[in-house]
């Protein structure tokens, strides 16, 4: 009896193990907690990265151009609600003929209506050496008058996955009658 009893449990079991093994092996799951290590992280690092933008307004081939605005724009003293796109080339030299490492995609928005102070959502897009490929992610503020400005690195991809820290822009050389600038930028990031 006991083994009769046994021996349908183990029918039982074994019918459950063939038979549940294709639903089990693709299961739907929404988290899990893996080890840093599987992704292949092994140390934080502390990069500094050095480099000029060219953000060029005049001319036949402007890099940044505006979008919009807002009927208000043009009678403000900081053109406020102005939204620019730019593709402004990263350049390892104060002379935009100098080495390219990167390109800075994104916009600026003219968001303060007291100081020329711009919101910056703009992506550093790499091409140098091991860089190429990799981005930045930058969030911030920019008050662009001001001798240092500093803007949060949010994130970044490639070589810059789990990217955080910040970048700290002076201007280079600021043109009145264009409005041509060269910025220079120095980039702190932690990543692995
Ligand atoms: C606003 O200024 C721009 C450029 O200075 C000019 O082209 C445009 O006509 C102006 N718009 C209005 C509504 O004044
Ligand atoms: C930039 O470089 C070009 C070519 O290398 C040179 O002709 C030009 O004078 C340089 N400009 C400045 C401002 O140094
Ligand atoms: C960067 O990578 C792209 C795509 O893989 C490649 O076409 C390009 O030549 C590379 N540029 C540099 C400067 O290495």
């Amino acid at each position: 009896m006991a083994k009769t009893l046994s021996s349908i449990i183990s029918a039982i079991l074994l019918f459950t193990i063939i038979f549940s093994g294709p639903a089990t092996a693709k299961p739907h799951r929404f988290s899990r907690h893996v080890s840093p290590a599987t992704l292949g992280l092994k140390r934080q690092k502390l990069s500094h990265l050095h480099f000029y933008f060219h953000d060029i307004v005049s001319g036949r081939s402007p890099t940044v151009v505006q979008v919009a605005k807002a009927a208000m724009t043009n009678r403000s003293a900081t053109l406020f609600g102005g939204v620019a796109m730019m593709d402004d080339p990263l350049t390892v030299g104060p002379n935009v003929t100098s080495k390219l490492v990167g390109r800075a995609q994104g916009i600026y928005a003219s968001a303060d209506q007291t100081e020329t102070a711009l919101l910056m959502v703009v992506n550093f897009a790499f091409m140098e050496g091991k860089y190429n490929g990799s981005s930045l992610s930058i969030l911030g503020r920019n008050a662009v008058f001001s001798t240092v400005r500093e803007m949060p690195v949010v994130g970044g991809s490639g070589l810059f996955r789990f990217a955080h820290g910040y970048a700290q822009a002076r201007t280079h050389t600021f043109d009145f009658k264009t409005g041509d600038a060269v910025v220079e930028y120095n980039v702190f990031v932690f990543h692995y």
